[in-house]
């Protein structure tokens, strides 16, 4: 294997009497070793160790960021916690639907109650939910005992803010409109060793009529091929054998900035694939309007590009597909799901569905209802639409919430029926699976994936995690296996 190649700063040699670099990420380093000497002193006056704790509230690249907060708090000195009685308290939030952001302003009001206790306690906020103008006005107004605000644009500025969080007195905000910066190599805090989402592109272009993810992530950008490969093949030589490809829309990978010459996609996966130690690559999110036939011959020849495919419907029907800006119909959905599977048979679909978008009628949802079981999804995460302010939706007409239940509710039963069905068709087979965990109910049972990503429990211990085994699978009890070795 090849040596570990990093561009990561020395830390131990940062001078931090000088006046802070202005390069990145040398300037976050910098910031980062004055936090260190900073959390020390308080560390040493209260006479223990500080903790801190970061909660995610959103999508796979949310809980990306989230590992990279964790980096720099814990090369900043703070020991993680599973409690939010902790000293640094942040939640990295998420706007996508309504719920996502009741359940933030729901939890502060209990961070203030261990605020008022732990008188050392910080506590930050960023992510999605903080682009909004809204938002922040509302926490500048009811909630003064925030520490910290910032938004998604900024984050790698995160070691800097810190440490004006120490320094100075107040609610400290920064938000950013928008960049076109990405800031490579600052420290990153793994939940798992074993495996990985890599970023290959932020911010999105397609502005679909209900979305506010490009409100919030702003415009599309790549990251340079090489820059990822070298990511992952250190991940590689860390341990890591599963990567996550992760942009709102990879099969778009390389299109903007315009004008750089980066590969396409599945250009993209074909070097991917020949990184040493790398057994499983994953990816998401693929909008249906982009997926090339190139991506379909990549995967197909691949050994290591999983039998899966997240391939968001929203709606089934042509009409509310035209409204939401999805640019595909019906047909060509449907189109496109079979040649998939026709060139790869095994595969596992699954998918993203809206119920009650403006203007939604039963009709609609009966397209729906027989896309689902046209394509046989082996999972569909179903929606309630959830009006999003400033996106154009928001200003169409709603439908009423019986409606929107009614429709949820017969959708949400094929769903459950067509994919207990489709699910089923390993039974009886052995399969490789890579344990991720101790199951979570049954310690004597282990818990892994198919690399067409259905979940597998299995007897088992502690030493299998991060290993892929033969497992027998037994028994399905609808969207996963109880198996064995
Ligand atoms: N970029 C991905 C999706 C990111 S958001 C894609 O294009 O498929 C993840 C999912 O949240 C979406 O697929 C959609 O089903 C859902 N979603 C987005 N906005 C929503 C809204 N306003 N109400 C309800 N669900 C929404
Ligand atoms: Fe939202 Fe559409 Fe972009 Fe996905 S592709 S993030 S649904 S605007
Ligand atoms: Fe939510 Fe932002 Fe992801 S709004 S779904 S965390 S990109």
């Amino acid at each position: 294997m090849e040596e570990k190649i990093s561009n990561k700063i020395d830390i131990d040699t940062i001078d931090i009497h000088s006046i802070p670099p202005a390069e990145e990420p040398a300037r976050q380093y910098y910031y980062i070793k004055k936090c260190r000497l900073l959390l020390q002193e308080i560390k040493e006056r209260e006479g223990r160790e500080l903790t801190c704790n970061v909660t995610n509230f959103g999508c796979q690249m949310n809980a990306r960021d989230s590992e990279k907060l964790l980096g720099i708090l814990r090369s900043a000195g703070f020991q993680e916690t599973d409690s939010e009685d902790a000293d640094f308290v942040i939640y990295n939030t998420c706007t996508v639907r309504d719920n996502a952001n009741q359940r933030v302003f729901g939890r502060l009001g209990v961070l203030n109650g261990y605020k008022k206790k732990n008188p050392q306690m910080k506590v930050a906020l960023c992510g999605c939910m903080m682009q909004e103008d809204l938002v922040i006005e509302k926490l500048r107004k009811s909630y003064g005992f925030v520490d910290l605000v910032f938004g998604t644009h900024n984050l790698y500025k995160f070691a800097e803010l810190l440490y004006r969080c120490y320094a100075e007195k107040g609610m400290i905000v920064d938000i950013w409109e928008d960049t076109d910066k990405i800031v490579e190599d600052l420290p990153v805090e793994r939940k798992f060793p074993f495996k990985s989402g890599v970023n290959i592109m932020f911010g999105c272009n397609n502005f679909c009529s209900y979305c506010i993810v490009p409100y919030v992530r702003g415009r599309e950008r790549s990251r340079a091929p090489e820059e990822i490969l070298r990511e992952i093949r250190n991940l590689a030589v860390d341990g890591v054998k599963e990567v996550m490809l992760l942009g709102q829309n990879v099969n778009s990978y390389g299109k903007e900035p315009a004008g750089t010459g980066f590969l396409s996609f599945p250009e993209l996966l074909r070097e991917v694939e020949k990184v040493e130690g790398i057994e499983r690559i994953r990816f998401m999110t693929s909008h249906p309007k982009d997926l090339s036939d190139e991506l379909i011959e990549v995967m197909k020849q691949s050994k290591k590009i999983c039998r899966h495919l997240h391939l968001p419907l929203q709606s089934g029907s042509t009409r509310i597909l035209n409204k939401m800006n999805r640019r595909y119909t019906k047909e060509s959905y449907l189109a496109l799901a079979e040649k998939i599977r026709r060139a790869i048979p095994d595969i596992s679909l699954t998918t993203d569905i809206i119920v009650g978008f403006p203007g939604e009628s039963g009709e609609d949802a009966d397209d729906t209802i027989d896309v689902i079981r046209k394509v046989q999804f082996d999972n569909a995460f179903t929606f309630v639409y959830s009006k999003r302010t400033g996106t154009p939706a928001a200003a169409m007409e709603q439908v009423p919430e019986k409606e929107v239940r009614e429709n949820f509710d017969r959708i949400l039963a094929c769903v459950q029926e067509t994919a207990r069905e489709r699910v089923k068709r390993f039974e009886g087979q052995v399969l490789p699976v890579l344990v991720e965990e101790i199951n979570e109910q049954d310690a004597s049972l282990v818990t892994g994936r198919l690399s067409n990503n259905t979940v597998v429990h299995f007897p088992g211990d502690a030493s299998l995690i991060g290993e892929i085994v033969d497992v027998k699978l037994v028994r399905c009890e609808g969207f996963y296996y109880i198996g064995e070795r």
